[in-house]
């Protein structure tokens, strides 16, 4: 709704408030309980509604847009398949769009059996909106095959998801500390042209050990052995582009997914062609692309909206979390966190605590309409996608935006 004329007639102004007020006790059953919380971004109320928007404060129902939508990866390696299951359950809401991957590594029994849960599962087929990518890729962790992989799913969500806003890439150790209703409640309120992706061009040690080394991804051509191997040679650090670094998870606009997929601008592809090359190309593709492509470097916000707890020096890999990381994972006011362990005590109290997901359930929010009768799923029943029942996770997320949008964090952080 558009409150931004001036010139009111008095009538319409009692129509207005009228209809408001209709608009604000028809919509308060979907939000109760949750104290609105303001972003820079959402759109005043005109002076000319001043007693209204006083009565309306707490639920400024004129400033809710339609919520967006998120197009998932979730992807995996052999021995994945039940945690992939798990993070999609936990993830799931019929809004987004979700790909599944298990790579190459998996046995085709661990495929198949991931595939009849895709193919089979009651709510995703009435949906429609979870696919399996069945011919499945062959993959080198450090390697470019990875960016592939991402790319491929980026790809296949442009030509098949339909409208979908942000591209958010997940692996079977990831878990979200919100639910579905907190984060599309929350994503609203910001414009749909941010990325959300942690970045820096201050890339130290990396320019020695990364930028400069060559290596080949035997991934990219061998049937079934995947690794990385050095070349003698090594190059200089590129001159063309500047180099940015990065945590290797982002959640990503469709503008930009689309400029890296489509290619009508060189940029993206000679940086591709460039990372092929580059050891643990996951850190530094996109930040590498973005930052250098003038209409986006505006759009970063530097953050991967994940918790991830690092030893001390960081070593190769993040820590694993267990239940003492559980306060500090709920300050970070991160939306997503890593790297869990696969049916560990913690993901049942995230499960619990958080979620309110049962075992083998679907994450609950607003879509759900079905009973919990004996135990039953309630959200085996899918009922009105676009009604949301944020809970607390919504106002920890919105902290968290607030924090990176504010003047102080959001642009003088952007590619630097
Ligand atoms: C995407 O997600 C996977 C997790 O499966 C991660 O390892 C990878 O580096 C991510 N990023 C990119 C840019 O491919
Ligand atoms: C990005 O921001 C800079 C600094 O505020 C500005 O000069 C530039 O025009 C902006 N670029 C775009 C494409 O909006």
């Amino acid at each position: 709704m558009q409150l931004r004329h001036r010139k009111c007639i008095p009538p319409l102004v009692f129509a207005s408030t009228f209809a408001l007020l209709l608009l604000f006790f028809t919509t308060y059953y979907h939000f109760h309980g949750i104290p609105f919380l303001s972003s820079r971004h959402v759109p005043v109320v005109d002076d000319s509604f001043h007693f209204v928007e006083h009565q309306l404060r707490p639920i400024p129902v004129s400033t809710l847009p339609s919520p967006p939508r998120f197009a998932y990866l979730v992807s995996g390696s052999a021995g994945n398949g039940n945690m992939l299951r798990r993070v999609l359950l936990a993830i799931y809401h019929p809004l987004n769009q979700y790909i599944v991957h298990l790579d190459r590594k998996a046995s085709p029994q661990e495929r198949l059996a991931l595939e009849r849960f895709v193919k089979g599962y009651k709510v995703f087929k009435e949906v429609g909106n979870v696919r399996m990518i069945v011919k499945a890729n062959l993959i080198t962790y450090r390697g470019s095959t990875m960016v592939a992989n991402t790319l491929h799913a980026a790809a296949i969500l442009l030509r098949e998801g339909g409208d979908w806003d942000w591209f958010i890439n997940l692996s079977a150790s990831d878990y979200p500390l919100v639910t579905q209703d907190d984060l599309l409640h929350t994503f609203s309120h910001i414009p749909r042209d941010l990325n959300f992706i942690d970045h820096t061009s201050k890339i130290g040690w990396k320019a020695s050990q990364r930028a400069k080394p060559v290596i080949i991804d035997s991934g990219l051509y061998n049937l079934r052995r995947a690794d990385v191997f050095w070349i003698r040679q090594k190059r200089s650090v590129p001159t063309a582009f500047k180099l940015f670094t990065g945590s290797a998870w982002m959640v990503l606009s469709r503008p930009f997914i689309e400029y890296c997929v489509w290619g009508w601008d060189n940029l993206p592809r000679k940086v591709l062609m460039y990372y092929t090359n580059f050891l643990s190309s996951p850190e530094g593709y996109f930040h590498t692309v973005i930052c250098n492509a003038e209409a986006f470097r505006n759009t970063t916000v530097n953050s991967d909206l994940h918790f991830i707890s690092w030893d001390n020096p960081p070593r190769q890999h993040p820590q694993l979390l267990r239940l003492a990381h559980m306060n500090r994972m709920l300050e970070s006011n991160a939306p997503f966190a890593r790297k869990f362990y696969q049916n560990g005590r913690l993901l049942d109290k995230i499960d619990a605590e958080l979620l309110s997901r049962g075992r083998e359930m679907f994450t609950p929010g607003g879509w759900c309409a079905g009973s919990r009768e004996n135990g039953a799923d309630p959200c085996s029943v899918v009922g009105t996608p676009t009604v949301l029942k944020p809970g607390p996770g919504a106002q920890r997320l919105q902290a968290l935006i607030n924090f990176l949008l504010s003047d102080a964090i959001f642009r003088p952080r952007q590619c630097e």
